[in-house]
């Protein structure tokens, strides 16, 4: 089992045999329910870009307080490391990696990002597959990550604006053919306007069998 917890925006903590947080951003984001002193650090930390709201400031105040691996897309990392994060590993989008037991894949990612360049993130934690999307546009190659990894549950952006609104990722749930997904990147900001409710019903229109599960900052689903 699995808990998937959301930190609010795009932070979740996976929680398994391993802890892994993605785009912890905990300072200065509106929706986190916890503060930075309260949180306990992870064994890995995945940085989906180099977007203020995805982290990577706080995934290197973690990993030296803590301890842990900050993993992304290789400049990233060099930063982090550079910044005197003493575990990471740079990669790039292609195949599976394995850090500290936890395969990891990086996907493409249609954004920007001011170093490096954005990605997504596949992670199997003791056998589940779970793809968070980063911030992007949707793109065809989502049927591509659907078709090769496989994932039991999609962490997709719905806000718009920056990111995916609800009739995009309504397609990407299409392309991915996945079952379970957790809308994120939504409602911290007034423009990031989409809602869970306009998906569920753009779902129903496709005839689309996917669960939505909207999380509220602090819960948690247990895959
Ligand atoms: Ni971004
Ligand atoms: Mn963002």
């Amino acid at each position: 089992m699995v808990k998937v917890t959301f930190l609010g925006h795009s932070a979740f903590l996976l929680e398994g045999s391993k802890r892994v947080l993605i785009d912890p951003w905990i300072e200065g984001n509106p929706q986190s329910p916890i503060s930075i002193d309260q949180c306990k650090g992870a064994d890995i930390y995945v940085v989906t870009h180099a977007h203020g709201d995805h982290g990577l400031d706080d995934a290197v105040k973690l990993a030296k307080s803590h301890g842990g691996t900050i993993v992304s897309i290789y400049e990233i990392a060099m930063e982090a490391g550079n910044k005197g994060v003493e575990k990471t590993v740079g990669a790039n989008i292609g195949g599976f990696f394995e850090v500290d037991g936890v395969k990891i894949a990086l996907t493409t990612a249609i954004h920007s990002s001011p170093v490096g360049a954005p990605t997504g993130v596949v992670v199997e934690l003791d056998g589940k597959r779970i793809y968070h999307a980063g911030d992007t546009g949707v793109f065809y190659d989502m049927k591509l990550i659907g078709e090769l990894y496989k994932p039991d549950l999609a962490l997709l952006p719905i806000g718009g604006h920056f990111v995916m609104g609800p009739l995009e990722a309504a397609k990407a749930i299409e392309l991915l053919g996945v079952k379970k997904v957790i809308p994120m990147h939504y409602e911290t900001f007034p423009v990031l306007k989409g809602r869970p409710e306009e998906l569920k019903e753009l779902l129903r229109e496709k005839g689309l069998d996917c669960e939505v599960i909207a999380l509220k900052p602090g819960e948690s689903y247990e895959l």
